[in-house]
């Protein structure tokens, strides 16, 4: 085995990837398998079916065997162990966790928030997105003594908030801030929190907000904002995120750093003048 294979391959890990039927996390998911780790996609199964994103998953990745699919919702978590118990069974033993589900829905002045949504995009990033799966899979890896590793998804709203996305940046800057905590709290056992921050990615929960026209490439004021405030003047593209998300997973690489939240973001968080 050659010294990148040995630094940064990924044969023997067997990674969750929660909300694995999302852009991101399908993208990911294929970089990942290339990497050498096989890979369950937990999802809904409401507006991304799992099956068509395993297949597709599968078909990125060219090689066969490696992705597998289960459907839960990682909000409920009545529901988690069983899911962990059907991933075993397909993967066998879990020992990383992506904490891919979450996503921005509503925009607008503070002295107009809506609670009840407000509520939902909580429990959807934070909640669903995070605590729920993380606290029954670390406990499961306690147990078992694995010295697993978990990478969350904060944002650039994690930093400084964005404006009108009260919700989704308040439950980023928690994700944050419970990475560090949770890597505190969890090194005796060996498992490892951090972070990934991208920058701007056209997915499926923000492509309202930034595109205005697809076919005409025309972006919306807030898209055209993005752009200007992107040193690279563009929006990242979701393969640009696995080179940071395969070397949080690695263990040779990256077996002593935990706690952090490490932007892609094209140089969008040191824009000044
Ligand atoms: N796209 C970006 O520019 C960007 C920037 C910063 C952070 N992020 C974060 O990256 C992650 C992935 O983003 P994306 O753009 O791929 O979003 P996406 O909307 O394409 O995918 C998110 C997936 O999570 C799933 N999901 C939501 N709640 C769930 C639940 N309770 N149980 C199971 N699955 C659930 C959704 O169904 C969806 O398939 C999210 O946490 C997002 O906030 C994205």
């Amino acid at each position: 085995m050659g010294y990148i294979e040995k630094m940064f391959g990924l044969d023997g890990v067997n990674i969750i990837i929660t909300g694995g039927a999302g852009s991101i996390a399908g993208v990911l998911a294929s970089e990942l398998v290339k990497a050498g780790a096989k890979v369950c996609l937990w999802g809904r199964g409401t507006n991304h079916p799992v099956a068509a994103a395993v297949d597709k998953v599968s078909a990125a990745a060219g090689i066969a065997g490696r992705v597998f699919g289960v459907t839960v919702d990682t909000g409920l978590e009545a529901g988690i162990p069983e899911a962990i118990a059907e991933t075993e069974k397909l993967m066998g033993v879990p020992n990383a966790l992506i904490n891919g589900a979450g996503g921005g829905k509503g925009k607008g002045p503070f002295v107009d928030l809506d609670i009840e949504l407000f509520k939902e995009v909580v429990d959807m990033n934070l909640l669903a997105g995070f605590i729920v799966p993380t606290k029954i899979i670390a406990k499961y890896w306690i147990d078992k003594k694995i010295r697993g590793a978990i990478v969350n998804f904060t944002s650039m709203g994690s930093y400084v908030p964005l404006s009108g996305t009260w919700a989704y940046c308040s439950a980023k800057a928690a994700i944050l801030n419970m990475t560090q905590a949770a890597a505190k709290e969890f090194a005796p056992y060996g498992i490892r929190v951090n972070a990934v921050a991208p920058g701007f990615f056209v997915g499926y929960q923000n492509k309202a907000l930034l595109i205005k026209d697809e076919a005409a490439g025309e972006l919306t004021d807030r898209g055209k904002a993005v752009i200007a405030h992107t040193p690279f003047g563009r929006f990242g593209k979701h393969e640009e995120l696995a080179g940071a998300m395969v070397f949080l997973l690695s263990n040779a690489a990256a077996g002593f750093v935990t706690g952090i939240s490490l932007p892609v973001d094209g140089g969008y968080l040191v824009q000044n003048i």
